[in-house]
């Protein structure tokens, strides 16, 4: 099994942003090998990994994205460590960075780590002998939600090629939109950005990536329709505190999905807002949603992510 791994040049997966395409290929590649596996074999399990370590470092909130690494470590074989923020000496004072170290020095081989710090995995990385994982790092990046993302558009499409997608909701503070953006770009697609004016700044977006305000115009013909949630947390103020207003002009129902194309899938990171950013109907519609199908395709990618980075462990 080990042999069949597809060559990953890199100790961690940090982000999608300095990811080399032949790097997410090799990933997007082996998720799809796990995905088609699971289908047939849905108790696999390998024993290739036994007796290695994933520590499961979550300093922010998560259900699927840390039960999903989980399911994938076991899945690998791996013995898994699982922190709970609030039971942990954090409350007595410590430091993030003395509680990464102390982890550390249990020697697990990869640590899966989401805090609100954006941007600062990088240089970390370098002080661990465990690879790291990013899970989530504040408003910067979510390597694997983006994976996970292309791995279930490919599912359902084969290809990823000509598709129209469109992006809508809170982008300025969306770590998946952003780790979305730079994958797809990376593989010569251009999303289409929805969002408000003071939910749409960002800077850095490669070029030719383009944000409007007008949903109803963005979305004819989409193939792809993303919704993303608003990130309150993360705003002083709740620009979106009036729900019925934002929902008329950036929420998605059913009367507004009928614009998009006939077979256009409906994605969400979750977790949803039912009634803010998308409808109960839209959000479980049999056809087109793919929102359960996200999370399902989450294992298999994390397994590839895992595995790509435990070969890579001195
Ligand atoms: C997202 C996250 O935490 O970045 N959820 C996820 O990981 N699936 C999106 C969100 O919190 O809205």
């Amino acid at each position: 099994m080990k042999g069949q791994i597809p060559s990953y040049h890199t100790r961690h997966v940090l982000g999608i942003k300095d990811m080399s395409l032949e790097n997410i290929q090799a990933l997007l590649d082996r998720a799809m090998f796990y995905a088609d596996r699971l289908e047939v074999e849905p108790r696999y399990k390998s024993g290739a990994w036994h007796g290695s370590c994933v520590a499961n470092l979550f300093f922010e909130a998560s259900t699927r994205t840390r039960l999903s690494f989980e399911r994938a470590a076991l899945r690998l074989g791996c013995d898994v460590l699982n922190f709970d923020t609030h039971a942990s000496s954090l409350k007595k004072g410590e430091t993030f960075l003395d509680t990464l170290h102390t982890i550390n020095a249990m020697r697990p081989d990869a640590m899966v780590i989401r805090t609100d710090l954006a941007g600062h995995l990088a240089d970390l990385a370098n002080l661990f002998r465990a690879a790291i994982i990013n899970a989530g790092d504040g408003i910067n990046e979510h390597p694997t939600q983006a994976l996970l993302d292309i791995l279930t558009i490919k599912r359902r499409f084969k290809t990823t090629d000509g598709l129209k997608i469109v992006i809508c909701g809170d982008i300025k503070h969306s770590r998946v939109a952003r780790s979305n953006v730079y994958l797809l770009h990376k593989l010569g697609l251009n999303p289409v950005l929805v969002a408000p004016q003071e939910l749409s700044e960002h800077t850095n977006w490669p070029d030719g990536i383009t944000c409007t305000e007008n949903f109803d115009e963005a979305i004819r013909q989409a193939d792809v329709v993303m919704m993303l949630r608003i990130q309150a947390e993360r705003i002083d103020k709740n620009l979106a505190s009036d729900h019925d207003t934002y929902f008329k002009r950036y929420g998605l129902n059913a009367k507004r999905l009928h614009l998009a194309a006939p077979h256009a899938i409906v994605m969400h990171p979750g977790p949803l807002n039912r009634g803010t950013e998308i409808t109960a109907d839209v959000a479980d519609h049999p056809k087109h949603s793919v929102i359960l199908d996200q999370v399902r395709n989450g294992i298999p990618t994390r397994m590839a992510c895992l595995e790509a980075v435990l070969e890579n462990v001195r």
